[in-house]
């Protein structure tokens, strides 16, 4: 058996099945699910269409660099989102490759990049999605967590030690932020860009919520225009991890994409070629269509803003709860986050995530603790009807 499975964490949604096990909630109160970050609105047609209408492409193996067609949809894209200027195009060729999920590509990567011969370390946020811990604990490194605090600060990658930088390599980002919404500015991706230089460490930018964000003109900044500021034309040391799961609805499709540095896209093919993750082909002549469009993105947007609308103002008057920077989640504050789910589940049948399982301990304790998770991904009527609930048990529990 390999022994860093033992290390592995039970995921967070075990975790919370195990905490509501026993719980009897009211009968006559439908079921709410507000904890998995996995999007309910109805995806688009034609990108079903598509998927359905090559299914005879099952009759042959999908090849792990993906079609050249999806590529180029994938490079247009960023192109495109990024503002990225003539000189600093994405290649499709040399600069991306199809992934299976941003979550199947986030673990590999750090399979694929790890020197083990080195006590490697990965650094990561803290709270944070729980692939990044589990890949670099399978691959043989150290994870190391930032705390952040809240829903804007970002990790301060000036807290962690010269130590630390001289063994890591690679650091993940995620923006906008999985729980907070906290989206990383320019300055702070060039930041992170010049230390990776300086300590010679790759950047892994998960960046699959810049899609989910409030105001149109507004778009949060990714990794790739940060290189670009910085003069790294050819994204030195940078990899993008981008999914249609919350863009389009789709989390089922199971795709995403990586892209970036060439150097990097070139070992990690190989790695790909031998891991077998190739995408299915009607799964990436489906992504083409939703890749090259961008309306259905912008309705989507506003199905969320409609959400945050009436959601919030109904919330801040039970609790501390702020509206974050990006992405489908509220993050409030809670006495005990695991008696809150606990209860809320009991009493309204609503089901929310305990911050606490989303973080480490570190120095300044859990920093998700006396938080929780709250996903915003049913439908407007259910996400409100939640609110209400949320209100009942709150103005319940403060009476008694
Ligand atoms: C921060 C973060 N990264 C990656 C993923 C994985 O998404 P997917 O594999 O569907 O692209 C999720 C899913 O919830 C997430 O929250």
């Amino acid at each position: 058996m390999n022994p860093a499975l033992s290390r592995l964490w039970p995921y967070p949604f075990e975790r919370l099945r195990e905490l509501l096990a026993g719980a009897a909630p009211p009968a006559n109160l439908a079921h709410i699910s507000l904890s998995i970050g996995e999007p309910r609105h109805t995806p688009p047609a034609f990108v079903l269409e598509a998927l359905t209408n090559n299914l005879h492409t099952l009759n042959s193996y999908p090849a792990s660099h993906g079609l050249p067609q999806f590529r180029a949809s994938v490079a247009n894209w960023l192109n495109r989102r990024f503002a990225l200027p003539t000189g600093a195009r994405v290649d499709p060729d040399t600069m991306v490759l199809p992934a299976n999920g941003t979550r199947e590509a986030l673990f590999a990567v750090v399979q694929a990049l790890t020197d083990r011969s080195r006590e490697p370390i990965v650094v990561m946020p803290n709270p944070f999605y729980q692939i990044y811990e589990g890949a670099a604990l399978l691959a043989g490194a150290e994870p190391y967590f930032i705390p952040q605090q809240g829903n804007v600060a970002l990790p301060d990658l000036d807290s962690v030690p010269a130590t630390v930088w001289n063994r890591c390599q690679l650091l993940f980002l995620c923006s906008p932020g999985n729980p907070t919404g906290a989206v990383a500015h320019v300055d702070y991706l060039r930041h992170a860009l010049e230390l990776a230089e300086k300590y010679d460490f790759v950047v892994a930018s998960d960046e699959c919520y810049s899609e989910i964000f409030f105001d149109e003109t507004q778009p949060p900044t990714g990794l790739l225009q940060a290189a670009v500021a910085a003069g790294h034309t050819r994204f030195e040391r940078c990899l993008v991890f981008h999914s249609l799961s919350k863009r389009s609805s789709v989390p089922g499709l199971r795709s995403g994409f990586v892209a970036g540095d060439p150097a990097l896209i070139k070992p990690f093919l190989l790695y790909r070629t031998y891991h077998g993750c190739a995408m299915p082909v009607h799964v990436q002549l489906a992504s083409i269509p939703a890749w090259n469009d961008d309306q259905h993105v912008i309705e989507n947007r506003s199905l969320y803003r409609e959400k945050f609308s009436k959601v919030l103002p109904l919330l801040k008057s039970v609790m501390d709860v702020e509206m974050p920077q990006a992405s489908f989640y509220l993050w409030p504050k809670v006495d005990d986050d695991q008696r809150f789910t606990r209860e809320l589940f009991e009493r309204q049948h609503v089901t929310t995530l305990p911050g606490s399982y989303i973080a480490r301990e570190g120095g300044g304790g859990n920093p998700g603790r006396g938080r929780v998770r709250i996903s915003l991904v049913a439908s407007v009527d259910e996400c409100v009807e939640a609110a209400e609930r949320i209100r009942t048990y709150l103005s319940r529990t403060m009476i008694r």
